[in-house]
């Protein structure tokens, strides 16, 4: 008989995981907390937008493969393997991470394991979490159960999440001295057979080089992401152009093209805190100095949001009471409606507060963005949005805002300013049409 899998935390990393796990062929059962959400995904619907991953839920919701329950007796007894998928934020008003939702998954499920089975984490949690839930489980399990834990960091990125799981880039496993070589590694290849097959490279690890491995790469990518803005900062004082900049590097494959982008920078439910979280556990590791880039990082990060401000400012050459401003774009990235720590809104809603009216309109966002910034305007269209507006700013670079063509807003704009927040337009083409245009970090 195959393996039988649950998902524990059924947010967009369980939801995708649970759905790409039916989708290899094992049965699959999915836990959440929120009985809302249970009966969403139970009718093969996702509470969030993720491109391809409905039709894939529905597909496996509807053959009985894959179901969702908020009753952990039902998940200890089904599972050979549990994934671990709970969410892992920013504690308020500090760096670290809330760790609560881990601890209460762990010791919901162990005191009802029932046979052998492996709980495999895939939350991002600081270096040194996972050991003593290692020890947790051994102690809150029956005796006698068989338990063992390994770390299986997940990389996914939102809009390519069904992708990035099924044909990952790598795949690490974070194992105990037991597991290596044991039952947990064996579980692990045995789920990860296709995709092993398929060539992917496997790092196997101890548990804290898994921990670390995940969030060193989205140090990593946040780095990239910052040393491009900071040399938009520079190309501005010396009047040069980031985006041929960032060509003219990119094109060594010991740097690399992607992550490149400069613009209002980086945002979301992962980069931002997970450095923050990195940032706290190597203090309290006493390798605090070894991350005081990553603050500098982050406030790279944040001045984006502040020169996007001044620029828009620049450009509308009138108070900001009264002036009407478009924001295209409400999600963190396109093709999400995730709007966690989104440099679009944060900017919105800065100029709100200086008394603009601030129209935004979004391709998938909007229910998001209305009901976390219910103050704003909210369009359906462009056209809405940019309807009278002195100013209008592109801060997410959806494709439909990427090829927009600006004399499609003829007589729709009152002033055909723009400031291009994520120097995805094409400057020429703006300003041929007549436009004032504002890039970061280009002439
Ligand atoms: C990230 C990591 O990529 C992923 O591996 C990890 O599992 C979770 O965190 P995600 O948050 O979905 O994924 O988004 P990502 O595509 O990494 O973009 C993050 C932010 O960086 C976005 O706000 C994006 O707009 C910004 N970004 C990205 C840039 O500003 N410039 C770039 O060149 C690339």
């Amino acid at each position: 008989m195959s393996l039988r899998i649950t998902v524990v935390g059924c947010g967009y990393l369980g939801a995708t995981h649970a759905a790409c796990m039916a989708e290899l062929g094992f049965d699959v059962l999915g836990l959440d907390v929120d009985e809302a959400k249970v009966a969403t995904l139970n009718e093969g619907r996702t509470p969030f937008f993720e491109p391809g991953l409905e039709p894939m839920l529905r597909k496996h919701v509807e053959t009985g493969r894959l179901r969702f329950t908020t009753s952990y007796e039902e998940v200890a007894s089904f599972g050979d393997a549990h994934f671990l998928c709970v969410s892992t934020p920013q504690r308020g008003g500090e760096y670290a991470a809330d760790l609560s939702h881990v601890d209460a998954a762990v010791s919901s499920l162990a005191p009802l394991l029932e046979r052998p089975c492996v709980v495999i984490g895939k939350s991002t949690v600081p270096v040194g979490t996972a050991a003593p839930i290692g020890q947790r489980l051994v102690e809150l399990a029956p005796a006698g159960t068989g338990v063992d834990l390994a770390w299986n960091p997940e990389f996914l990125r939102e809009g390519y999440a069904l992708d990035d799981t099924l044909h990952p880039w790598r795949l690490v496993f974070g194992l105990t001295a037991g597991g290596r070589d044991g039952p947990a590694e064996a579980m692990l290849r045995e789920i990860y057979a296709e995709i092993i097959d398929a060539g992917t490279p496997v790092v196997v690890a101890d548990l804290a080089t898994a921990e670390l491995t995940k969030v060193a790469a989205n140090a990593f990518l946040a780095t990239k992401i910052s040393f491009i803005n900071a040399m938009s900062e520079v190309c501005e004082a010396a009047g040069a152009d980031v985006t041929l900049l960032a060509d003219g590097i990119g094109h060594d494959p010991r740097i690399g093209r992607s992550f490149l982008n400069a613009g209002l920078g980086f945002g979301g439910g992962c980069l931002p805190k997970d450095i923050r979280a990195f940032i706290a556990r190597a203090g309290e590791l006493g390798a605090g100095d070894a991350l005081t880039f990553l603050r500098e990082v982050d406030a790279v990060n944040q001045r984006r949001r502040q020169r996007v401000v001044d620029l828009a400012e620049e450009l509308l050459d009138r108070p900001w009471p009264g002036a009407r401003v478009a924001v295209l774009g409400a999600a963190f990235k396109p093709d999400s409606d995730d709007i966690r720590d989104s440099p679009a809104l944060n900017v919105a809603g800065r100029l709100h507060l200086f008394g603009a009216h601030v129209t935004v309109h979004d391709p998938q966002a909007m229910a998001n963005a209305r009901r976390d910034w219910p103050t704003l305007s909210y369009a359906d269209s462009v056209s809405d949005a940019c309807r009278g507006a002195n100013l209008t700013l592109v801060l997410t670079e959806w494709r439909q805002f990427r090829e927009m063509d600006p004399a499609s807003l003829d007589g729709v704009v009152t002033d055909r300013r723009v400031v291009d927040g994520r120097n995805c337009l094409d400057p020429v083409l703006w300003r041929s049409e007549g436009w004032a245009y504002r890039g970061l970090g280009r002439p």
